[in-house]
């Protein structure tokens, strides 16, 4: 690969998931992060040691570089202004999720980019693990016959620290999202309906009536089948993830992140989904998820969370 071939990337925001992203494309051939953008001095200090160039801001870096596209990883509530920000520069974008902290402000900042005319891809990693990419093939092509039932679980290791947590809109828009999409994206159905049961203490006393430390959310599917998701903060031995289909002809399970793999299913497929990202840019197609995704699972997010009061009682918005 020629060095006018590598496709360069801004990273905006480099906390944890920004080095995530990081360590993902550091020695990867054709696509790499080769500048950053943090507003914080001791998060640029730490990537300038490692020899990155690290601006304050977007303004900041592009008055001094031309990258091919955006890597947003700030806080979820800055991300519709950074995408605006690469609207109004021209720069095609790849948003972490959720892509704002309601259905509104990711359509707004999906119709600022489709005004500007720019590329906007959001960032969904399970798309883009292999094993997940087949079930999803497997459904498609009736294998599993009709779906009756899809069990999807996250928990994670520990919970985040409290300010993450009243920023980030709570369990079901940081972390159910993840499986709002996985659902949707491989069952091809809509989220109908949805009923919400949190569960047990929340450990935290400073995030006590902004978030819970697990949750479960029944799901109605567009196809007549139903779905649970399981969320939870603590998970002894790390983060894991699980999903199992049900169909009338056959059925199967992943447990697709196991905390004995350590990161290496993310990393890999952090790098799949940055090479789609290119691909998008170059060739205008991808298999990652687009501004109707991100609308779509941010509604059942807020559903979800509006059923979620600091008293634990249960509302349903059926
Ligand atoms: N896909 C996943 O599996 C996954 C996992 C974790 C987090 N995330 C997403 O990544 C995003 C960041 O989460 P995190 O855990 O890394 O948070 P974090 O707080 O660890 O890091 C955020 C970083 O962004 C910086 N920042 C703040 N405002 C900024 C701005 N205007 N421009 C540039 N940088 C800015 C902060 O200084 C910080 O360094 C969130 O939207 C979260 O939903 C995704």
């Amino acid at each position: 690969m020629t060095g006018s071939d590598e496709f360069r990337l801004a990273l905006v925001g480099a906390g944890r998931m920004g080095h995530h992203h990081l360590r993902a494309l550091a020695d990867h051939r054709s696509v790499r992060i080769r500048y950053v953008v943090d507003p914080v001095p001791a998060a640029r200090e730490a990537v300038t040691a490692a020899g990155l160039p690290a601006y304050p801001s977007v303004e900041d870096l592009l008055a001094d570089a031309a990258p091919d596209g955006l890597l947003v990883t700030a806080p979820t509530g800055r991300h519709g202004a950074l995408v605006a920000a690469a609207a109004k520069a021209g720069l095609p974008v790849l948003c972490e999720k959720p892509a704002g902290l309601d259905p509104a402000g990711a359509a707004e900042a999906g119709r600022v980019a489709a005004a500007a005319g720019i590329p906007f891809q959001v960032a969904y990693w399970r798309r883009f693990v292999p094993q997940l990419c087949r079930l999803r093939e497997r459904i498609a092509g009736g294998e599993l016959g009709e779906v009756l039932f899809v069990a999807a679980a996250q928990w994670d290791g520990e919970p985040p620290a409290a300010a993450f947590r009243t920023g980030s809109g709570g369990i079901f828009v940081d972390m159910g999202v993840h499986e709002f999409d996985q659902i949707r994206w491989l069952t091809g159905q809509e989220i109908d309906r949805v009923a919400v049961q949190p569960a047990g203490p929340v450990t935290d006393p400073a995030v006590r009536g902004r978030d819970v430390d697990s949750a479960q959310a029944l799901l109605g599917l567009s196809g007549g089948g139903t779905a649970l998701v399981s969320l939870g903060r603590h998970h002894r031995g790390g983060d894991m993830a699980t999903v199992e289909v049900f169909g009338t002809r056959d059925h199967e399970r992943l447990a697709f992140l196991d905390p004995a793999d350590g990161d290496a299913t993310m990393y890999a497929a952090l790098a799949r989904q940055a090479e789609d990202f290119a691909v998008l840019v170059r060739e205008g197609r991808s298999a990652g998820a687009g501004v109707t995704d991100a609308v779509a699972v941010l509604d059942a997010a807020r559903r979800a969370t509006a059923q979620l009061t600091p008293g634990h009682e249960v509302h349903t918005d059926q």
